[in-house]
């Protein structure tokens, strides 16, 4: 794992010498696990071919804004939206200039502009190009909007020395791992002075030492939660089924295996919680007697008895009616029509519904959602990646939970 894994990586492109090297840091964010899309400006393609990007990221190369075909397939807000990074390398001096300014001229300065995500920016001209006060100005005004690396001093293909060098696609992938903390632009603190309680991954219910009964989860969903809320301010326990991920910053991480460890978890974490979003997978059924040695092979067929778990969510709902209760529901039809029924049988202020199977939410890094909520209200919130999506579904929760508050008092 590095902590460009499974993030979504927009690299534009602009027409600059330096493009060439541009093929290199795609390479290198694919290696470090990221998911790649590539933008180009007409300009780039003067210099590197789409097809040797669209080779490298495994992704059909982005270059029009006004392309009805391009549209159809991933229009540029849905890319924008996609987008948990921008990286701009080679960045000219006419395309900060343009992004100085906010121009959606072209599909790069819309993509600036349209996406929540952070933006990164090497860089790359003539030394002189750099140097003059119109590229400083614009300059000091983008570092104010976002991150810029570079450039560097030295020998440049016109001859000249002294800086305007891109950086090496080494230093940049670098650059851009250093800042991942701040995945996101500075967001408000709306959640200061909150307790958020997040399950989240599959539960294992063993059958004996070495075998066991899981869910489908990667857990994804839940600790995008869980990083996108400790940046809001809100102080987050995380009681998480066995991942691959890394426990993000800020936040309290409780490992735990069965839905009964689950369960014991999150009740005596519930004191002093604020609000509780289960969207962890848990097992429905486990053994009712696990096997303390290794089972062997007994004929043709296996027979196991199981017994319910409990519902976690609906007992932590049911059990303390002042806590704010978020769940979750993933289905293969009817969506909303099954979410409605467990947010009223689970008795929920909020259920966050989306479609799974047919390749949709399990193991993705960007998925679709519906809210309900108790009061009868109804949001869908576009495809987008989990990090985004989780940042608009905190923006609803608090809304709602803030207007009880008020109701209350
Ligand atoms: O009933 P179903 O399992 O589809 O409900 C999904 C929601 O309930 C999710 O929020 C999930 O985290 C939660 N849940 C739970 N304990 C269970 C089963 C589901 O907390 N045993």
């Amino acid at each position: 794992m590095t902590k460009l894994s499974a993030k979504n990586i927009l690299i534009g492109i602009s027409g600059g010498i330096a493009a060439y090297k541009s093929a290199e840091l795609v390479r290198l964010f694919i290696k470090s696990g990221a998911n790649v899309r590539v933008c180009m400006t007409p300009g780039a393609r003067e210099f590197i071919t789409p097809l040797t990007l669209q080779a490298l990221s495994g992704n059909p190369v982005h270059t029009a804004l006004l392309d009805p075909e391009a549209e159809a397939g991933m229009g540029h807000i849905e890319l924008a939206r996609w987008a948990d990074l921008i990286v701009i390398a080679p960045a000219t001096a006419d395309l900060m200039a343009r992004l100085r300014i906010g121009m959606a001229d072209d599909l790069l300065s819309t993509l600036v502009l349209a996406t929540a995500a952070p933006v990164h920016i090497a860089p790359a001209m003539n030394q002189q190009m750099w140097a003059h006060p119109a590229t400083q100005e614009n300059v000091n005004i983008l570092k104010q909007r976002h991150h810029i690396h570079g450039p560097a001093a030295g020998e440049q293909a016109c001859g000249d020395v002294g800086y305007g060098r891109m950086l090496e696609p080494q230093q940049i992938v670098d650059a851009v791992s250093a800042t991942l903390e701040l995945t996101h632009t500075p967001r408000p603190k709306t959640l200061a002075g909150h307790r958020l309680l997040i399950t989240a991954g599959p539960t294992r219910e063993p059958l004996d030492p070495v075998r066991y009964l899981t869910n489908r989860s990667s857990g994804k969903m839940g600790y995008a939660i869980a990083e996108a809320a400790a940046s809001m301010g809100a102080e987050v326990v995380l009681v998480s089924g066995p991942t691959q991920l890394d426990t993000p910053e800020g936040v309290r991480r409780i490992n735990i295996e069965t839905a009964a460890e689950m369960l014991e978890a999150v009740t005596s974490e519930v004191p002093g919680t604020s609000i509780f979003i289960a969207a962890a997978a848990v097992a429905d059924y486990r053994l009712k007697e696990v096997a303390t040695k290794k089972m062997k092979k007994q004929g043709s067929a296996l027979h196991l008895e199981l017994e319910q778990n409990p519902d976690i969510l609906a007992k932590t709902s049911l059990g303390n009616p002042d806590l704010f209760t978020v769940g979750f529901a993933a289905e293969t039809d009817d969506v909303i029509h099954y979410a409605s029924g467990k947010l009223k049988r689970k008795q929920l202020d909020m259920i966050v519904a989306n479609q799974v199977g047919n390749g949709k939410g399990f193991d993705k890094d960007s998925n679709q959602v519906d809210i309900l909520t108790a009061a009868g209200g109804h949001f869908t919130l576009p495809e987008a990646s989990k990090t985004q999506l989780a940042f608009e579904i905190l923006d609803i929760i608090n809304t709602v939970y803030q207007q009880g508050q008020v109701r209350l008092t």
